[in-house]
């Protein structure tokens, strides 16, 4: 086992609040593309779809593409050994808090309990009109944009597009999180969107040791990781666990 495992696993151990952020990485062995990189969604779409003017002014051609990305293989993604390590730890009381970018559920599918879904989720979808809440699958999507039954408003997924806020609960306890850190995990992220990428910089600013775990450097690697272990989210964390039972 490398030192570098070894070191995370003893600062894990002994750490008073563990957080982990995730980003898109830690699904990709899920089956679910990432948004950056080489086969990043975004080297095939516009983001522009997910922006929430283009939404609003657009509605249909976004939804078109919004269902092709989002939701045509919604449900048939399952947690893989990152997601349900993490869970682990959270059963062991070795992590308190579990901030993700992602919106696939698959952190809550895993097991995890204290999650703070940053970006929103897939998993519900809102009236723009009225505010009525619809969960995703009960949905039809054959006919885009999906209306509301109550007020034929058009719905949204209940994730966060380009322009829109955090959701304010999940904005409080993501920085509480951060900022009580004493161990702060950054794992599959490239760091690249804000507000949700000051997160780790704020566990830092509060004496955080930043264990990153990526397949390649990202934006934090040089400038606030402490330890970096580079490799599969899905390799890396059970070997993560496993060094932390043994030290
Ligand atoms: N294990 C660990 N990391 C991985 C793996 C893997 N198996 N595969 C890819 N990665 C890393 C990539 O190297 C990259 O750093 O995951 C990261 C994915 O980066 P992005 O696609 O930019 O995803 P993310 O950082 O979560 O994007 C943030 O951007 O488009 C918005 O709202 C969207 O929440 C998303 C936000």
């Amino acid at each position: 086992m490398d030192k570098n495992t070894i070191k995370a696993a003893e600062l894990l151990k002994k750490a008073k609040f563990a957080t982990a952020f995730t980003g898109a990485g830690i699904s990709v062995e899920s089956g679910i593309p990432p948004f950056r990189g080489n086969d990043g969604l975004w080297s095939k779409y516009d983001p522009v779809v997910l922006d929430i003017n283009y939404f609003h002014t657009n509605t249909k051609d976004a939804w078109r593409v919004i269902k092709k990305l989002f939701y045509d293989f919604f449900g048939k993604a399952n947690p893989n050994p990152a997601h349900t390590t993490l869970a682990e730890m959270e059963k062991m009381g070795i992590l308190k808090a579990l901030i993700t970018q992602n919106i696939d559920n698959l952190h809550q599918k895993a097991g995890s309990k204290e999650v703070y879904e940053y970006h929103g989720t897939a998993q519900t979808m809102v009236c723009t009109k009225c505010g009525a809440k619809y969960h995703s699958p009960d949905v039809d999507l054959s006919i885009l944009p999906p209306l509301c039954k109550k007020c034929n408003g058009v719905l949204k997924p209940d994730f966060i597009f380009f322009g829109e806020g955090i959701p304010p609960e999940a904005a409080q306890k993501s920085s509480h999180a951060a900022e009580r850190s004493d161990v702060f995990l950054v794992i599959g992220t490239t760091g690249e969107v804000m507000p949700a990428s000051m997160l780790p910089q704020i566990a830092k600013q509060n004496s955080a040791k930043i264990i990153e775990i990526n397949v390649e450097n990202s934006n934090y690697t040089n400038h606030i990781t402490d330890i970096f272990l580079q490799g599969k989210a899905g390799e890396i964390l059970p070997e993560l666990l496993n060094a932390i039972n043994q030290v």
